[in-house]
């Protein structure tokens, strides 16, 4: 139907499914304040160490509510920070002792999380940071909390940029050989001085492909030119006006977006989105063949803070009814095009399209080139009967429909759900 790149790794479940949970977790959680806090402060590795290592005690966690919270939201995968920018571990890796087991909690932290969501059906991904803020052969250059220190000179004369890189390749090796089958790897990020030479991009997709060869990888190795260098476009924080391409070919794509603006867990962030506003995320998101992954920061104490919780329940009420317009489902064919105020989505597989009215219309909407083309409507929250007409002759008199126009009677009164959404069955 669309002709989309073809990827790598296995992104036939990953189109279906649409909607998942990123995490993004570790000893910024207790500064609160942003995940880049240590870069933005320029906080050196032993005050760092001193505050946030020695006193990180989730005493709460407790993945089980995790995976719960996220499954009842509907959402179908998870991907997990195991060692962000800070360069803190969150599973037992052997190539460095700044790992969790080793802080007042005790514990590794990702073989519990993997198994919690595994258990709930949803696809496990790992995420892993190519930036260390922490390890000492890794050079200081623009983005690193010691890139003002007087001694910056000094200090990178006694640094090896190619021990890091095989630290790297070590750590990537050891989360996609320790806890089975993984669905997806996201590497964060490559930037004006470390890119594909850096960290070796190439070696380390050779790797990657051949311990997990079905795995979906993202796109920032700095191998974007490079035929299987990347499986997926990852567009952050912004939401793209059509169906990502590159080279004039539409690729698969996911857009991982925050509640509030910080990854991490934030505490006096006061611009969260609406529950509303999510919904219409994810709608918007698969009307252009996209997938949506969530963010939530957890707490120090280890639990989702109450108003993640808020919104993921507010998504998974929305979900339960309305979940048919977003598994399985992908940008509508080029023929159709979506009314005033509404987004169209369209499951090859049943052949029915989705109408997601974003402004309720007076009792009419109107649909350009529907006409013939559609057996019944109903409203996906209740099962009922959406009536289906030609525009009345009274009406069309004042030009407001043509003969391949077809006309929805709506209720007067709007559906109380967050975005009510028409289903047809098409011809
Ligand atoms: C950015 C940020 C980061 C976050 C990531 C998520 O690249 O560096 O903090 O983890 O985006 O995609």
């Amino acid at each position: 139907m669309h002709d989309v790149k073809p990827t790598t790794g296995d992104t036939s479940w990953f189109t279906h499914d649409r909607f998942g949970l990123f995490i993004h977790w570790g000893l910024y959680a207790l500064a609160a304040r942003h995940e880049w806090v240590q870069n933005n402060e320029q906080i050196p590795p032993e005050e760092y160490e001193a505050k946030y290592f020695k006193h990180f005690d989730p005493d709460l966690y407790d993945p089980e509510e995790w995976a719960k919270a996220a499954s009842n939201a509907g959402m179908k995968y998870f991907v997990v920070t195991t060692k962000h920018h800070e360069g803190f571990c969150l599973w037992d890796t052997m190539l460095t002792d700044y790992k969790s087991i080793n802080t007042p909690c005790g514990r590794d932290l990702i073989r519990p999380m993997v198994e919690a969501f595994r258990n709930h059906n949803m696809r496990v991904g790992l995420y892993h940071s190519l930036i260390d803020w922490h390890h000492p052969n890794y050079t200081i250059q623009s983005i690193h909390p010691l890139r003002n220190h007087p001694d910056k000179d000094k200090l990178n004369e006694g640094r090896d940029l190619s021990e890091y890189r095989e630290y790297l390749h070590g750590q990537v090796r050891e989360i996609l050989t320790r806890f089975g089958r993984v669905d997806v790897l996201f590497l964060d990020f490559s930037y004006g001085d470390k890119g594909r030479d850096a960290w070796d991009s190439e070696r380390l997709v050779e790797l990657i492909r051949e311990l997990q060869p079905q795995i979906i990888l993202n796109d920032r190795l700095d191998l974007q030119d490079v035929e299987g260098g990347w499986d997926i476009r990852t567009p952050e924080q912004f939401l793209p006006r059509k169906w990502v391409e590159v080279n004039g070919q539409k690729v698969v794509w996911e857009t991982c977006q925050t509640f509030s603006g910080s990854w991490g867990y934030h505490r006096d962030e006061s611009s969260w989105k609406s529950v509303d506003q999510l919904v219409r995320m994810l709608i918007e998101v698969v009307s252009m063949g996209g997938n949506l992954l969530l963010n939530v920061g957890p707490t120090g104490r280890g639990e989702f803070d109450a108003r993640a919780l808020d919104r993921l329940q507010g998504m998974g009420e929305w979900m339960k009814r309305h979940d048919r317009s977003i598994y399985g489902c992908t940008q509508a064919p080029d023929e159709f095009t979506a009314p005033q105020d509404c987004r169209l989505t369209y499951n090859p597989e049943t052949n029915r399209m989705y109408v997601h009215i974003f402004a309720w219309p007076f009792r009419h909407l109107h649909l350009d080139g529907f006409r013939d083309r559609v057996e019944y409507a109903q409203l996906l929250n209740d099962a009922s009967e959406v009536p289906l007409s030609t525009v009345p002759e009274h009406e069309r008199q004042y030009g407001d429909a043509d003969a391949r126009t077809l006309t929805l009677n709506l209720p007067v009164v709007r559906p109380d759900v967050a975005v009510p959404v028409v289903e047809l069955y098409m011809k």
